[in-house]
């Protein structure tokens, strides 16, 4: 049950009390965008691609940045084009006047896969100098959701402070961090199970990773 509006407030405004605006249209499609910087586990961005390209509800737009692509050719060997191929829409993180720049544009949000500290860094000040960091921060300025899968260790003290004030403003800070209690056999099961909870923060359908059924009867300690 949403919240009941302040007392300060007239009734005539609930979407100031967290109630979607009137005008708000439905969309067809559920969109996400995707961005790829340059942490390395540029597989996280392609296989998240490659997962949601058979979806016809899902549309996936997409952007790279230039370090993006370095890990990109770096770690999988692939071009541009060949990620490109995996998305819906995709465009130069040079286009800051793209559609994608505006508010206006509406989606389910953003996932940045993986995203770097420098463009964490630039996130978290509001520093919307390409695109991707200009996307994000209209993606938190519109209180929809943001998903950064950040990438580094350790960890300093700037990329723990930028980490606490995108958190404080309502961005997920998500590192892909491999989980073993599922018993991963390889590399694709570590993966996946880390897409399928970014995922479900979109509330996007997968099985990507088995859920816990919780522990096996006389296992526990
Ligand atoms: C092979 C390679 C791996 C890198 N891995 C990381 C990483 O894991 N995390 C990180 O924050 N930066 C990493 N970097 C450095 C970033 O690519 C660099 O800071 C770049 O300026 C980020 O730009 P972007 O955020 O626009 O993609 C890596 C660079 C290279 C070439």
């Amino acid at each position: 049950m949403p919240d009941p509006v302040p007392a300060f407030l007239p009734e005539a405004l609930p979407q100031l009390a967290g109630e979607p605006l009137a005008s708000a249209t439905a969309l067809p499609k559920q969109r996400l965008i995707i961005a790829i910087t340059g942490a390395t586990g540029a597989v996280y961005g392609v296989r998240l691609l490659q997962f949601l390209q058979p979806q016809p509800q899902v549309e996936t737009h997409l952007l790279i940045s230039e370090a993006g692509l370095l890990s990109l050719h770096q770690e999988l060997h692939m071009k541009r084009r060949d990620v490109e191929k995996l998305a819906d829409a995709f465009y130069s993180v040079r286009d800051v006047g793209a559609t994608l720049a505006s508010g206006s544009f509406q989606s389910e949000g953003m996932v940045l896969a993986p995203c770097s500290m420098k463009t964490l860094a630039a996130i978290a000040h509001g520093f919307s100098d390409n695109l991707i960091t200009r996307a994000a921060d209209v993606v938190l300025k519109e209180r929809r959701r943001l998903v950064l899968m950040v990438r580094e260790a350790p960890l300093n003290l700037a990329h723990l402070r930028n980490m606490t004030a995108v958190t404080e403003m309502g961005g997920i800070i998500f590192p892909p961090v491999p989980a073993f209690y599922q018993h991963p056999k390889n590399v694709d099961d570590i993966i996946d199970h880390t897409l399928g909870r970014v995922l479900d923060l979109f509330g996007l359908d997968n099985s990507l990773a088995p859920r816990w059924q919780g522990m096996a009867p006389g296992k526990s300690a």
